[in-house]
């Protein structure tokens, strides 16, 4: 069962911001991208630059204590087209997992994309990715199919690993 949301407080300065139980979603700004390039290569792969942060064309999100929203707790990466969501990225600082939070972060990420109409959000995780893959069926993922050897090895002379594809209806 999905940890429940409400909109609460929409666009103060161009910002809409959601409560989710213990956590708010809201957009990152460039004060964050100095503490996200820290933290993100903990927890995520890729190019968590500055720069990239700065030049990254989707829609980026952070989770930040509900009454201190300086205090990043996880992040999200999507974008928006025609009415699918395309989730690229999320994450929970490593100390902070395993609390709900994932839970929280993703349902704020799909109230989103629902209320900008979309009806379908996609994904791809790494097989071997077992809390990720639990957090998506938990919220009702279902996987809808395999792309082979998708990810590189994730230590020097591994093999390369497939991506599961998975979807979520969003009506
Ligand atoms: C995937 C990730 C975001 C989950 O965040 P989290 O805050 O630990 O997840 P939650 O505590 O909200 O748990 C959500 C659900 O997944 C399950 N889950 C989480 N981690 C799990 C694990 N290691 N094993 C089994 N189930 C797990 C929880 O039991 C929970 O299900 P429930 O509601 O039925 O209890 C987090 O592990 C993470 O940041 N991983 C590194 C980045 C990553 O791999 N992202 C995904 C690819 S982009």
């Amino acid at each position: 069962m999905l940890a429940q949301s409400h909109p609460a407080a929409a666009a103060s300065a161009g910002l809409a911001f959601t409560v989710v139980g213990h956590g708010v979603l809201r957009p990152v700004t460039p004060d964050d991208f100095s503490e996200l390039s820290a933290r993100l290569p903990s927890v995520l792969s890729g190019d968590w630059s500055v720069a990239a942060l700065e030049a990254s064309p989707y829609r980026q999100r952070v989770l930040v204590k509900d009454d201190a929203p300086s205090i990043l707790l996880g992040f999200a990466e999507f974008y928006l087209v025609a009415d699918e969501c395309h989730l690229l990225e999320i994450a929970v600082w490593t100390e902070l997992q395993g609390k709900g939070l994932g839970k929280q972060l993703l349902t704020a990420v799909l109230d989103e994309a629902r209320a900008e109409g979309c009806t379908l959000c996609l994904l791809e995780v790494r097989r071997s990715n077992a809390p990720a893959c639990a957090l998506y069926e938990r919220a009702g993922f279902v996987v809808v199919g395999t792309r082979r050897e998708y990810y590189p090895p994730l230590e020097a002379g591994g093999a390369r690993e497939d991506a599961l594809l998975y979807s979520l209806n969003l009506t």
